[in-house]
């Protein structure tokens, strides 16, 4: 170069000692950049005279070339080395054993009611789903269980107001049912239930399944028959039913049905306490009372109900001890009923 005005080198110097792109890039905007000192000697040319600047313009522009040369050449060596360092620290190890998201998996409950439901929606049953906090009249007076009525203390009831109460059973949503739609009627009705109850088979809030028929024509052969099909359904293939008699102010003739132990097969053991059977829910025909409380003609209709205890049949099913263990939903525990 003809001349450089001492700045080739000083650059040069610069340049080669940064130790980044990003160090390079300030050197470079020192000498090439808007306020650079290569622009500065551009920017002085108009103090020339006018015959001297054509020379001067030529040999500012070839300085600026050379160095443009340098600081790209030096660019491209050290953005390498940058990627290369980078490229070596980002490194995937494909052979590292991935991270394990725990699959969660539905209640024991759940699973019983959504069974429950697909197993009665088999034969026709339909959903209706009533409100927890209920009043007294459909809880209680309804159900042909008026004020005075000793069946009352069968049930240790939450009231909320005089009138208002937490639903001490799913059968209050027989009524509501029976209120709004003519037979042929048949409904389940899953839901929270509350009691003032607590040991190891009770729960002061658990879960019952509700079952209602309406028709004309339904015997206790029908309730019967189905029940059959569901102990089939939801214990075992062999399993078998029986009926006992009982008491509930909202069926005439009640039952109590017993289900064979599937444990044993019937034979007696520890679980049925040698009996061979286990009790499993409550049901009987609509009292006639109860279908006139609602507007249905008994002498035209007749219908049958049932009302089971979720967290009893998942006890029975999964061979639970206790029944808080439903609720303290420690996952050790929940853990164990996955598919
Ligand atoms: N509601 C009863 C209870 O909670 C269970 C029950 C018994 C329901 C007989 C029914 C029935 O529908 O027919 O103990």
């Amino acid at each position: 170069m003809e001349e450089d005005f001492g700045l080739l080198q000083e650059a040069t110097r610069e340049a080669e000692a940064a130790e980044d792109s990003r160090a390079l890039y300030e050197v470079k905007m020192k000498f090439l950049g808007r306020t650079g000192k290569v622009t500065a000697l551009l920017k002085g040319m108009k103090e020339l005279a006018a015959e001297a600047r054509p020379a001067f313009g030529k040999k500012v522009n070839a300085l600026r070339e050379a160095l443009e040369e340098k600081f790209a050449a030096l660019e491209e060596k050290l953005k390498r080395k940058e990627l290369e360092a980078k490229l070596a620290e980002e490194q995937i190890d494909v052979t590292m054993p991935g991270r394990h998201t725990k699959a969660g998996a539905l209640h024991p409950v759940t699973r019983v009611k959504d069974q429950l439901i697909d197993l009665f929606s088999g034969m026709g049953f339909e959903v209706f789903e009533g409100p927890e906090i209920e009043n007294d009249y459909y809880n209680f007076t309804a159900l042909n269980t008026p004020a005075d009525h000793p069946a009352r203390d069968m049930q240790d009831t939450f009231y909320l107001t005089e009138e208002f109460l937490l639903r001490t059973q799913t059968s209050a949503g027989q009524i509501r049912v029976m209120e709004k739609k003519k037979p042929p009627i048949k409904i389940l009705s899953p839901g929270r239930v509350f009691r003032s109850d607590d040991d190891a088979t009770h729960s002061p809030m658990f879960h019952q399944m509700e079952g209602l028929v309406v028709d004309r024509g339904i015997t206790l052969c029908d309730l019967q028959g189905m029940l059959d099909e569901f102990a089939r359904k939801m214990f075992s293939e062999t399993s078998k039913t029986r009926l006992r008699p009982s008491y509930f102010p909202f069926t005439e003739p009640s039952v109590e049905v017993d289900v064979s132990c599937a444990a044993c097969g019937g034979k007696g053991c520890s679980l049925c306490k040698g009996t061979g059977w286990i009790e499993v829910l409550g049901a009987g025909m609509v009292n006639r009372r109860v279908l006139e409380n609602c507007g249905v003609d008994p002498d035209e209709y007749s219908g049958f109900a049932f009302g089971m205890g979720i967290e009893r049949i998942a006890m029975l099913k999964y061979g639970i001890n206790n029944i808080k263990l439903l609720t303290e939903n420690d996952v050790r525990f929940l853990e164990q009923f996955k598919d």
